[in-house]
């Protein structure tokens, strides 16, 4: 059992208030770990930035959201209604609403582009295969908050783009229809169906993104910063995480929030038409443009092909194609060792490769 002695000092000493906190909280372990957290220099440490781009935006979208909140209402009779008061009369509501629409493009745009500049890298090779599976599947919740966040003005073009998006998961066999029934709350994309998707946008997504940007973040801090194969082995000179490199960062999430103004300021984000349900569907019905090759994809495939029914086969694509990413680091195991990508491993395509390099 303790004597009491340490507490008792505690206790009674005079302490400042920075050294008080700081006995109270006990966040030593952490300022420890910023002050020895570094990160390397070489010809593409600009890509670095792009992870901290990311968390910055996904906060801008979560405080604007929360502000949007306040005044939208989920249901079919009020949604467009009060996304027309936000934009006309709540005072600055023009802005937050432009920020968050154009916050959410630039959030999905650049997480893009991390996992790109990861792959291309190679950053997923072994240690950090966990790693990039926490990132992909963060990409896949981006692309959840889009979808669902894109019908809640209820206006046309939301409104077909959902019935289309909703209506993919039918065509497959057995549970199709139930989860097509599932997401829109019925047989048809109506006022359930908003109130479904802004439980989604507005508390599922965004305790299920903030869990995993958790496990994300911990991964990073624990396998460091990566470096390309080519500075691998040698000694690359590094900067220091604070503050060197988050002052840094913090230049590039100013230069978001300017951007992010000057687009709602001069390209403030459309309402269009409040949707009708039994209008029939206008031309040019097209969901987000990260939605796009999926929907042109699965427009222009034929009916059927070799029997089977043609978007069934779409989907069965792009399943395929999410479970690659996913298993990137499982399929290119050779990446730690140096090896060439599966991609390049045919005589052909080294011939090819060396010729281009
Ligand atoms: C909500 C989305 C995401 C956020 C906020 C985020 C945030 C971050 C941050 C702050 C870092 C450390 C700095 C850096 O290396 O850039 C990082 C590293 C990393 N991220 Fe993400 N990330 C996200 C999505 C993704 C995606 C989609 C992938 C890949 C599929 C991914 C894979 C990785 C990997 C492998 C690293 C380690 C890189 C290295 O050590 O060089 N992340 N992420």
């Amino acid at each position: 059992m303790s004597s009491g002695g340490p507490e008792r000092r505690a206790a009674t000493e005079r302490l400042s208030p920075a050294a008080w906190l700081r006995d109270r909280v006990g966040w030593d372990g952490i300022a420890h770990l910023a002050a020895k957290k570094e990160v390397p220099i070489h010809r593409y440490t600009l890509l670095y930035y792009l992870g901290g781009m990311a968390l910055f935006l996904f906060l801008v979208q979560v405080a604007t959201g929360i502000l949007l909140l306040l005044y939208y209402r989920p249901s079919a009779a009020e949604a467009f209604e009060s996304v027309q008061y936000i934009m006309a009369e709540v005072p600055f509501g023009w802005l937050i609403r432009s920020i968050h629409s154009w916050g959410a493009n630039l959030f999905v745009g650049v997480v893009i582009l991390h996992m790109a500049s990861v792959f291309f890298l190679k950053a997923y090779r072994a240690p950090r295969e966990m790693t990039w599976i926490s990132g992909v599947l963060l990409l896949f919740l981006a692309l959840g908050f889009g979808f669902s966040g894109y019908l809640l003005p209820w206006n046309t073009l939301a409104f077909f783009a959902t019935k289309v998006g909703t209506d993919v998961p039918a065509q497959i066999p057995g549970i199709g229809l139930l989860l097509s029934r599932i997401l829109r709350g019925g047989s048809d994309v109506t006022g359930a169906t908003v109130s479904r998707f802004y439980g989604i946008h507005v508390a599922i997504l965004p305790a299920i993104t903030t869990l995993l940007l958790g496990v994300h973040l911990v991964l990073v801090q624990q396998k460091g910063m990566s470096v390309p194969l080519s500075v691998e082995g040698t000694k690359p000179r590094t900067m220091k995480f604070v503050p060197d490199f988050l002052l840094r960062d913090m230049v590039g999430w100013l230069i978001a929030v300017g951007l992010l103004a000057g687009l709602a300021a001069f390209l403030p984000w459309e309402l269009g038409q409040k949707a009708e349900p039994f209008a029939p569907a206008p031309a040019g019905i097209r969901p987000e443009w990260y939605f796009l090759s999926m929907f042109q994809f699965l427009k222009y495939l034929p009916a059927e092909i070799a029997g089977i029914p043609g978007e069934l086969l779409g989907i069965l694509f792009f399943g395929a194609l999410a479970a690659v990413l996913v298993l990137v680091p499982v399929l290119d195991r050779g990446a730690s060792l140096g090896r060439p990508s599966p991609s390049l491993r045919s005589p052909a395509a080294r011939v090819r490769h060396a010729a281009a390099s």
